[in-house]
C-alpha cells in the first residue's frame, strides 16, 4: 500500500505575509496523524521562510525547478544542494509551465532529475499531454516518452525514489478535469512503465494526479488503484480547499 502524497504548487504566487496566514491555517489544523504525507512547493525567494514556518509541522518542504547544472557560472539559477540546504524535501521537475513557456525538453527534465536525485531530495516528474494531442490519440507516446526520458537517465536501482505527476496540460488552471477513469487509464500505463524499469521500485512509485483537483474531486480521483495522491495548484492557495484535499487522501 502506496501512502499518499498531497504536494501544493503555489506556482509565481504568494507573499511574505500571505505564505505566512496560509501556513498557520495549515499547521494548525493539521493533527498529529495524519494519513497522507503533505508537501508545499513554494516560489525559491520564500524558502527560507517556509523552511521555518514548517520547521515543526507535518508539511515538507519542495521548489518548484531546479538547475541542471551542479554549481558554477549559470545566473539566475539555484542547485539542488542550495535547496537542500533550504530545507527542501521534494523538487518538481517538468512542469508543463516550465516545458512550454521556458522550452525544456525531456532530456534536460531528465538532467534535472539526475541532479535533484544526486542532492538526496525527491524529485516530483511531471508529465502529461496537450488537448492536440488527446485528441490525436497520442497521449501515451508523449507521456511514455517524457516518462522514458528520465527512466534512461536514472539508475534503475533508484526508481522507488522519484515519485510521478501525471498532469494533462489541458486541465491545468481550467477547471476542467480528467475523470478519474481517463485519469486512471493513463497512472497505469506510467506504472507498467515503471515496474518495466524496476518490478519491486515501480510498484512503489506514487504516480500523481495534477490538474484542477478540488475538495470535489479529489476522493473519487485519489480512489482509482493507481492515483497516490495529488499535485495540486490553485486550491492548494486556500487553506480550507488544500486541506480538505488532504483530508481526502487516505
Ligand atoms: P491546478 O494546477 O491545480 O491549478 O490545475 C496544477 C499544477 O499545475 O500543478
Amino acid at each position: 500500500m502506496r501512502r499518499k502524497l498531497v504536494a501544493g504548487n503555489w506556482k509565481m504566487n504568494g507573499s511574505l505575509a500571505a505564505n505566512s496566514a496560509l501556513l498557520a491555517s495549515v499547521n494548525a489544523a493539521l493533527g498529529n496523524d495524519v494519513a497522507c504525507d503533505i508537501a508545499v512547493c513554494a516560489p525559491a525567494p520564500y524558502l527560507a521562510q517556509c523552511q521555518a514556518l514548517l520547521a515543526s509541522s507535518q508539511v515538507a518542504l519542495g521548489a518548484q525547478d531546479v538547475s541542471a547544472h551542479e554549481t558554477g557560472a549559470y545566473t539566475g539559477e539555484a542547485s539542488a544542494a542550495m535547496l537542500a540546504e533550504f530545507g527542501c524535501r521534494y523538487v518538481i521537475v517538468g512542469h508543463s509551465e516550465r516545458r512550454s513557456y521556458f522550452a525544456e525538453d525531456d532530456a534536460l527534465v531528465a538532467q534535472k532529475t539526475v541532479r535533484v536525485l544526486q542532492s538526496g531530495l525527491t524529485p516530483i516528474v511531471c508529465v502529461g499531454e496537450t488537448l492536440e494531442q488527446r485528441e490525436s490519440g497520442k497521449t501515451a507516446s508523449v507521456v511514455g516518452a517524457q516518462l522514458g526520458a528520465v527512466l534512461a537517465a536514472i539508475d534503475a536501482a533508484r526508481v522507488a525514489d522519484i515519485v510521478v505527476a501525471y498532469e494533462p496540460v489541458w486541465a491545468i488552471g481550467t477547471g476542467k478535469t480528467a475523470t478519474p477513469a481517463m485519469a486512471q487509464e493513463v497512472h497505469a500505463q506510467l506504472r507498467e512503465q515503471l515496474t518495466g524499469c524496476n518490478a519491486e521500485q515501480g510498484a512503489k512509485v506514487r504516480i500523481l494526479y495534477g490538474g484542477s483537483m478540488k475538495p470535489d474531486n479529489a476522493a473519487e480521483l485519489m480512489a482509482m488503484p493507481d492515483i497516490d495522491g495529488g499535485l495540486i495548484g490553485g486550491a492548494a492557495l486556500k487553506a480550507t480547499d488544500f486541506l480538505a484535499i488532504i483530508a481526502a487522501a487516505k
